[in-house]
């Protein structure tokens, strides 16, 4: 059976910091409980908005997943400010992601077809390699055989899928199959150039398991339900049940 890796993004953690203000809950606390609770790397999505991540985060949970020998995964868009800091502070991986200022959440996989945006990711893929030369790049893209081979092209160490429409499907007691069909072509097409086939947004425990079952993806992404789910049992108990699941070892 193949190990995949959990990844815990703590965005939510600083959702519930921000909306009062305050200094509580811990974001150090946050990674600190998740990798003692068996994550993998922790993940975070410094938003142009800020709405959840401050400037300030960042380095405090490199300082964290450095001192466990973890990753730490950083989502970002293209924007100036956000990648000064990313140099800055130099995350283990960066995970190219759309943004749009209005919407809700991480709404779709990066446009690699429009002209515009192809050459923006483009510099900002240069731009990296320049100046983090040891730092991982991965894209946020749907499973689409055309986008795929831009990131083919690209050269980046990994692709996220976005799952966010699988996730949604699962809820509504959708068919499967035509997800899990789309997500091992992509595997194949992705896997035979030897880069990275990870997967992320709106995955819970439930939703995940056939993801695992059938040894689709190295990585998993997961924030929101983790968060809210950590309301009811508490943060380690959250992580260590997911972890063990994303190991295919669930009861
Ligand atoms: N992966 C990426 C690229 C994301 O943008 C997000 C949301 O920030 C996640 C994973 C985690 O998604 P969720 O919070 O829905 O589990």
């Amino acid at each position: 059976m193949l190990k995949a890796r959990l990844g815990v993004n703590i965005d939510h953690v600083a959702t519930l910091r921000q909306a009062r203000g305050e200094h509580y809950p811990s974001l150090v606390d946050a990674a600190v409980t998740s990798l003692e609770a068996g994550a993998d790397q922790i993940t975070i999505h410094l938003r142009e908005d800020r709405r959840h991540i401050q400037d300030t985060d960042v380095g405090a949970i490199k300082l964290v997943t450095a001192r466990y020998g973890k990753p730490l995964n950083l989502e970002l868009g293209c924007a100036e400010d956000i990648l000064a800091i990313a140099e800055e502070i130099a995350p283990d991986w960066l995970c190219i992601v759309p943004e749009k200022r209005e919407e809700k959440t991480t709404e779709g996989g990066l446009d690699l077809v429009t002209k515009e945006n192809v050459d923006k990711i483009q510099r900002t893929i240069e731009r990296i390699r320049k100046r983090l030369p040891s730092a991982k790049i991965s894209l946020f893209v749907e499973a689409d055989p055309q986008v795929l081979n831009k990131c083919i092209e690209f050269k980046v160490d990994a692709v996220e899928i976005h799952t966010g429409d699988y996730a949604k499907a699962f809820l509504n007691g959708e068919d499967l199959d035509k997800y899990f069909t789309r997500y091992a072509v992509a595997k194949k097409q992705i896997k035979s150039h030897n880069i990275g086939f990870h997967a992320g947004h709106g995955l819970t425990d439930e939703s995940v398991a056939p993801l695992v079952e059938r040894e689709l993806f190295e990585e998993y992404n997961i924030g929101h339900w983790i968060v809210c789910q950590s309301i009811f049992y508490g943060l380690a108990s959250v992580v260590t049940k997911l972890k063990r699941t994303i190991l295919g070892d669930r009861q």
